[in-house]
């Protein structure tokens, strides 16, 4: 169904034009007097100027042009030159029935779908998920969630690291621990143990501990640099410890996305993407798009329009290593070939901007993509403390998310368990959800490329703009709906202030949610979420429905309220956050 601003547009455009005006002074707004009227258009202001005619002449020549009713209820012309609109009752009636009986709520879907990567996650192999990859997590969601319900054909990869210097440093340190091990022998020709030498958390211990010595002896880092490149080139016993550190961090991983309810249709990384790397060497060599400086194979990417330096993509090091830019120039050509996508997405710390542009602008220099293929990155902030500084646990260490978001969840915990009766598995069960709504609201109320900080205690409130508040709202409503009887249908009469503001809301979740999904700000929808909430409070706080005599006036509430939860079911899913059954 179209939105309704659009509606009401089109009815302006054809004001402005038989009024001899140009039609694109016909723009239309949610109007910032909500007293005065509904939308408003300030077209005849700005063309003022141009017809050499006071502002309210335009205006009042347009107004008087709108004929047909239908749509635009009542238009008025003030002072000094504002159009002022309301929406026809019946015709308001009528759309919030049409999203009533319509699955989809009668949102517009994308009439040309398309295969949409959404490259976010980017955990890092045996290394532990810190919180830096908890926004990559929270707001990749959203994105794909929002692509797959505007119809798109979303697909998710996680895209590991798994195949840098961790790995050496790991390999390295196994071996001065473990001397013995076969993974060592390189005369060893057998079958390699299918156990792996190390369970997750010794793992999770040894890559700190490697790291560490590698900062402080120089030779220590040659190795594990060393170990790294035979590990690329194929040594059999690195590629079976690899091997074992994958399968073993893998299902460590999955479980941590799982429990941030963050799920992912490919788990590639980038070891992935190196066998496609000699045969793009050669291309990117033979077809004279790459040269050698200094020893190392770049391409440049400068344009004469840059107002800053780009330097170029770095493609082999001097010693023929491999690099972060060419694992993700490797990468998109095998998902060209794999998913033959119309966009590949991107998300990551919004530091990493220069390396995707050079990407980027290599991939089409290159035409390792199609001219229309759509690159594009999300770069998000960072999570800050209260202090203002990047977060860090009390210790003055890098939080790891598992203990972050288990905190939380123990928070919650107590806190329900002190006002409520559920059993024990129950009270978990609604402490994660709150948990995790708490932290995902939190993220996603902000705008992803700004920092934020990140404060737990705000975060988890029951009031103000917070996952708590909205979950609470959503079950309050829910509550009432359950305990009356009713049938969705809704008549034109609108029987107070609250309910007209409220199905105003409604009217334009159409319009929220087409912004919101197209223009990929999660933000957006968060923002609606919680003007609903406050309306649907202010309903609720107002109107008793319980015990109400008029049946129709009863029947139109229930159905107002329960059209409102349903929308907010879907943003709530939307925005990856699940509801509890009660709080
Ligand atoms: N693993 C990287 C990191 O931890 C993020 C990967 C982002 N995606 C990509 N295709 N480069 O910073």
């Amino acid at each position: 169904m179209k939105k309704l601003i659009d509606l009401i547009q089109e009815e302006l455009v054809k004001a402005f034009t038989a009024a001899e005006m140009d039609p694109s002074y016909a723009r239309v707004s949610v109007s910032n007097r909500p007293d005065l009227c509904e939308y408003q258009c300030n077209g005849a202001m700005a063309a003022a100027k141009a017809y050499h005619k006071a502002p309210i002449q335009l205006a009042e020549a347009v107004v008087e042009k709108v004929t047909d009713h239908s749509v635009i209820g009542e238009i008025e012309a003030v002072k000094p030159g504002f159009i002022n609109l309301k929406i026809n009752p019946e015709f308001l009636a009528d759309y919030l029935s049409k999203m009533q009986n319509d699955e989809d709520l009668s949102v517009e879907k994308a009439k040309n779908p398309k295969t949409i990567i959404v490259d976010y996650g980017g955990a890092n192999v045996a290394k532990p998920l810190h919180v830096g990859h908890l926004r990559s997590a929270i707001i990749g969601e959203s994105i794909k969630r929002m692509g797959r319900f505007m119809g798109h054909n979303m697909i998710g990869d996680v895209h590991l690291g798994d195949w840098g210097l961790q790995m050496g440093l790991i390999i390295t340190e196994l071996q001065e621990r473990h001397p013995e091990l076969v993974y060592f022998d390189e005369s060893f020709t057998g079958e390699y143990p299918e156990e792996a030498p190390f369970t997750i958390s010794e793992l999770e211990e040894i890559y700190p501990c490697a790291s560490g010595k590698s900062k402080e002896d120089e030779d220590y880092k040659k190795r594990a640099l060393e170990a790294t490149r035979e590990l690329q080139q194929g040594r059999r016993g690195y590629r079976a410890i690899w091997k074992h550190i994958m399968n073993v961090s893998v299902a460590d991983l999955k479980k941590n996305y799982g429990n941030l309810d963050v799920h992912f249709d490919l788990w590639m990384g980038e070891s992935d993407a190196q066998e496609y790397i000699p045969d793009m060497v050669d291309y990117l060599k033979d077809n004279g798009y790459a040269h050698y400086d200094q020893g190392a194979l770049v391409v440049d990417v400068k344009e004469e329009t840059d107002t800053k330096e780009i330097p170029p993509c770095m493609i082999l090091k001097s010693d023929g290593a491999a690099l972060y830019d060419t694992t993700d120039l490797a990468t998109i050509i095998q998902r060209m070939k794999l998913y033959k996508p119309d966009e590949i997405c991107y998300l990551a710390d919004k530091r990493q901007e220069l390396h995707f542009v050079q990407c980027f602008r290599c991939a089409r220099k290159a035409k390792l993509v199609n001219d229309d293929t759509v690159l594009s990155f999300i770069g998000f902030g960072t999570m800050n403390g209260k202090d203002g500084k990047p977060f860090k646990t009390r210790e003055g260490g890098v939080m790891r998310l598992e203990k972050l978001v288990g905190d939380i969840q123990n928070e919650m915990f107590q806190k329900i368990s002190e006002n409520n009766t559920m059993d024990e598995e129950e009270a978990k069960e609604t402490a994660k959800m709150v948990a995790l709504s708490a932290i995902k609201y939190g993220d996603l109320s902000n705008q992803a490329s700004k920092d934020y900080i990140f404060d737990i205690k705000k975060f988890s409130e029951v009031v103000g703009k917070t996952g708590p508040y909205v979950l609470y709202t959503y079950l309050r409503v829910a509550k009432i709906l359950k305990n009356e009887t009713y049938t969705e249908n809704l008549t034109d009469s609108i029987y107070n202030i609250q309910d007209r503001n409220l199905r105003l809301k409604l009217l334009a979740f159409n319009e929220a949610v087409w912004n919101a999904c197209n223009l990929r700000l999660p933000s957006y929808i968060a923002s609606y979420i919680y003007e609903l909430c406050v309306l649907l409070n202010t309903f609720y706080q107002n109107n008793h429905i319980n015990g109400l005599e008029d049946e129709i006036k009863k029947n139109d509430w229930l159905s107002v309220l329960s059209l409102a939860n349903r929308i907010l079911f879907d943003l709530l899913n939307l925005l990856g956050m699940e509801i509890p059954s009660i709080m």
